[in-house]
């Protein structure tokens, strides 16, 4: 049932190639230069209308809709607000005509994200959902929707989830953004056709697992690690903390990269491991100034660098490539070897990855 995999976590990990592939399958038409989405051209009046756009969930799906947040201001010009789902509806939040409420979840059923979801409509708000399992009760109770089509999450800890959320709203930040004229027909196809490379980038990705592993076997018995990240990488940031203190229970925090000099950075010393992402792209010259304030400091730098990086490779103790791609998709890329990081720690130091303590896969109570 684990496909020749140790845990349903490696499995996943591994299956994110096809899944993101079954994502986008149907929808991104790249030799038509179309994306098509039922649900969304269905209600293309009310996304292009919208004031503003206002994202539920809870956990990885949080993350994914704080990437999201990047996706929908930088292409399709549309503000966003991300709110944890759980205070979104204890806040008396406000909530316009215009206003689209987009909820995002793995399963389907969690209490929160569909409790806000509840709150939303009696307001008169438009919901559209994203969820991974088919005839879930968010899938049920929202307007309508997109599944991200990821198949069954079996581990505790969300990974393929988290990329296929990705996935379905970028294709939808894409879509809007060309309609809106945001994004010129030449580079929405850019855009199209880069999609459809990231599987086989993904699946390159996957190859350095062992690198991966060497790079857990160091930091295995650490009692706290930083992540830190800038732009489209600072939810990712968030993200790979949360997978390595939900299975490994390491201590770990993500925080935006520049954020470091107002406080955490008094955290560093020698046995204070800091992943950060240093892509080329999104404001790489700061992220190397942040790194050399790391390091000079004595922190133990693991850096997520694209291919070919010279200045980062220098300066970090470890160095994790990963393949160059536009910078809205790097997510989708530098996700992955965090995933891996926090699985080969959380198995080193023996713990049950697929059902960490005190969690569940739906968290079913508010
Ligand atoms: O099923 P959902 O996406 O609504 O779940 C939300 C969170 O409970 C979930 O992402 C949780 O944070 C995961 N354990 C993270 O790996």
């Amino acid at each position: 049932e684990k496909g020749g995999f140790k845990h349903f976590m490696l499995k996943e990990i591994h299956e994110q190639p096809h899944a993101i592939q079954d994502t986008y399958r149907g929808r991104l038409l790249a030799s038509k230069g179309i994306i098509k989405m039922g649900s969304v051209d269905n209600n293309i009046g009310k996304f292009l209308n919208a004031n503003r756009i206002i994202i539920v969930a809870c956990g990885t799906s949080w993350h994914a809709g704080l990437v999201a947040e990047y996706l929908f201001e930088d292409l399709a010009r549309i503000p966003v607000e991300v709110e944890y789902a759980s205070e979104f509806r204890y806040r008396n939040p406000i909530i316009n005509k215009n206003d689209v409420v987009i909820a995002i979840s793995q399963s389907g059923e969690t209490a929160d994200t569909l409790a806000a979801i509840k709150l939303a409509k009696s307001q008169g708000a438009f919901v559209f959902g994203v969820c991974n399992v088919v005839g879930s009760s968010i899938a049920r109770e929202t307007d309508t929707g997109a599944y991200t089509h990821a198949g069954p999450e079996i581990g505790v800890a969300s990974t393929k989830a988290f990329t296929t959320q990705i996935t379905v709203l970028a294709l939808m930040a894409l879509k809007l953004g060309n309609l809106k004229g945001e994004i010129s027909n030449s580079r929405f196809n850019t855009f199209l056709q880069e999609m459809t490379l990231i599987p086989s980038k993904v699946e390159e990705l996957l190859k350095i697992n062992s690198e991966i592993e060497k790079i857990a076997a160091i930091y295995k018995d650490a009692t706290n690690c930083l992540y830190l990240g800038r732009g489209y990488n600072f939810p990712v940031a968030l993200e790979g903390a949360l997978k390595l203190k939900e299975i490994s229970y390491i201590h770990a925090e993500g925080y935006p990269a520049a954020e470091m000099k107002h406080g955490p950075i008094a955290l560093i010393d020698e046995h204070m491991p800091v992943v950060v992402i240093a892509t080329k792209k999104g404001h790489y010259d700061k992220v190397v100034s942040n790194i050399q304030e790391i390091k000079s400091r004595n922190g133990k730098l693991i850096a997520i660098v694209t291919k070919g990086d010279t200045i980062v490779k220098e300066i970090a103790d470890h160095v994790i490539e990963i393949p160059e791609t536009v910078e809205p998709f790097t997510p989708l890329l530098s996700t992955i070897p965090l995933q891996l990081l926090s699985y080969h720690i959380a198995v080193m130091r023996g713990c049950n990855v697929d059902q960490p303590r005190n969690l569940a896969k739906s968290v079913t109570v508010e």
